[in-house]
């Protein structure tokens, strides 16, 4: 088998790269581990800044989200038990657009179904090979059988614990990382959203995060311990502790129901650089994890995609190296910054179990700074918008 661009992966990264190629008459083949079906089963998060809006416009898979995203022109900080309200509109122009990733990734493959290129679903042991030089290949195995496939460049779209950052020698890479000692146990429910807008709560049990998916489902999160399993928390004591750290108005209107979704997710900063290996680039996932508080996970994907995609399509029209080779440069630059905000957002909400009495009166003196000073709030509404990028 031959093709241009040989995709590895078919989270948002990877499909979104294949659809803007196809789109620009570039042949790509993306291959994937599980099935389309699993990867629709991972719920993520669903805030998306107006770049990232108009990379799926133009990947012509926005059809659905124009309809059914929701505007939201600000958010909520709740802190001392009172909420306030940062206006991104009025402080930046812009807002963003609240719809499911999930979502995303089922337009994302209705488009690739509909362009006819080809994915391979279930493709095991996929491996990597000789993109250090001209001719790099790709293998994998599928129904038992054995397939090459022949590329001018590797897309390593396969997230975090995907094969392709694992297959670059160990002294051509450098990683960066934080791990923080607590997770994120997520709820989804069929209930209306407890406020128009999330609301982002600092709280001395914990931080969390009151989210939603349209006006009759609900996302919620709860800061929890590393030792803490699903199965301990019946959908009950989510209610409870979730309605504890809620402000008295929110208490009110509240509504609880039966859960669809739950899981426990542990919050992570990483880079690897660089992104690029000779023929091999890294995106999304594959290259960097943001703790999701500052919600830029998939804007981050979408954004070295965005950088990828011009580079491959100008090398491609114009035989030109340039786009590529600026490319893991360019893309580290505005990764760093949503790393940057995503700590900071991390640190500025999160009850972090070895924080002394200072540390916890800081954090309080700079949420009431952030609330009460213009500059302040700019700068947190112009990251969360994605502007200064
Ligand atoms: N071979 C083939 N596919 C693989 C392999 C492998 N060895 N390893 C992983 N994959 C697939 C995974 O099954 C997954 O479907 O690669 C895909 C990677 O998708 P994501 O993890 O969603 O990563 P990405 O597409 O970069 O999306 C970034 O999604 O993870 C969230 O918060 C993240 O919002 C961000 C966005
Ligand atoms: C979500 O809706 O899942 C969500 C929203 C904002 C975040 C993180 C997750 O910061």
């Amino acid at each position: 088998m031959r093709t241009q661009v040989a995709i590895i992966g078919a989270g948002p990264s990877g499909l979104l790269l294949g659809q803007l190629l196809h789109r620009s008459g570039i042949d790509n083949v993306i291959l994937e581990r599980h099935t389309g079906e699993h990867v629709l089963s991972r719920i993520r998060a669903g805030v998306i800044e107006q770049g990232a809006v108009d990379l799926i416009n133009e990947a012509g898979v926005g059809a659905r989200m124009q309809r059914e995203g929701l505007i939201h022109d600000g958010t909520q900080i709740c802190f001392a038990g009172e909420r306030h309200r940062i206006d991104f509109r009025a402080l930046t122009g812009a807002g963003v657009m609240v719809y499911g990733q999930t979502e995303i990734t089922r337009d994302l493959m209705d488009g690739r179904a509909a362009s006819g290129q080809s994915t391979v679903y279930e493709a095991q042991d996929v491996s990597l090979h000789d993109f250090a030089g001209e001719k790099p290949r790709v293998r994998y195995r599928n129904d038992g059988k054995e397939t090459e496939v022949a590329c001018d460049f590797i897309a390593g779209c396969d997230g975090f614990h995907g094969v392709s950052r694992q297959s670059v020698p160990r002294d051509s890479i450098r990683n960066y990382e934080r791990v923080y000692p607590f997770g994120w146990l997520g709820l989804l429910s069929d209930t209306p959203p407890v406020s128009e807008e999330l609301i982002y709560i600092h709280h001395p049990s914990g931080f969390a995060l009151c989210s939603m998916r349209s006006h009759a489902r609900s996302r919620y999160y709860l800061q929890c311990s590393l030792a803490e399993q699903v199965e301990d928390w019946p959908d009950e004591r989510f209610w409870h502790e979730l309605r504890l750290r809620l402000d008295r108005e929110a208490q009110e209107r509240l509504v609880t129901g039966p859960s669809i979704e739950k899981s426990i997710a542990p919050l992570r900063s990483f880079v690897a650089e660089p992104m690029r290996f000779g023929r091999m680039f890294l995106a999304g996932d594959a290259a960097h994890i943001v703790p999701p508080t500052g919600a830029k996970g998939l804007n981050l994907a979408a954004s070295d995609v965005w950088y990828l995609s011009r580079a491959l399509i100008e090398f491609y029209r114009e035989k030109s190296t340039a786009g590529l080779d600026q490319y893991s440069d360019r893309a580290l630059a505005r990764i760093w910054k949503a790393e940057r905000f995503s700590w900071w957002m991390t640190m500025l909400l999160h009850t972090f179990p070895d924080s002394s009495e200072f540390d916890r009166k800081v954090q309080l003196a700079e949420l009431d700074y952030l609330v009460k000073s213009r500059a302040a709030a700019t700068a947190l509404a112009e990251n969360y918008v994605g502007l200064p990028y």
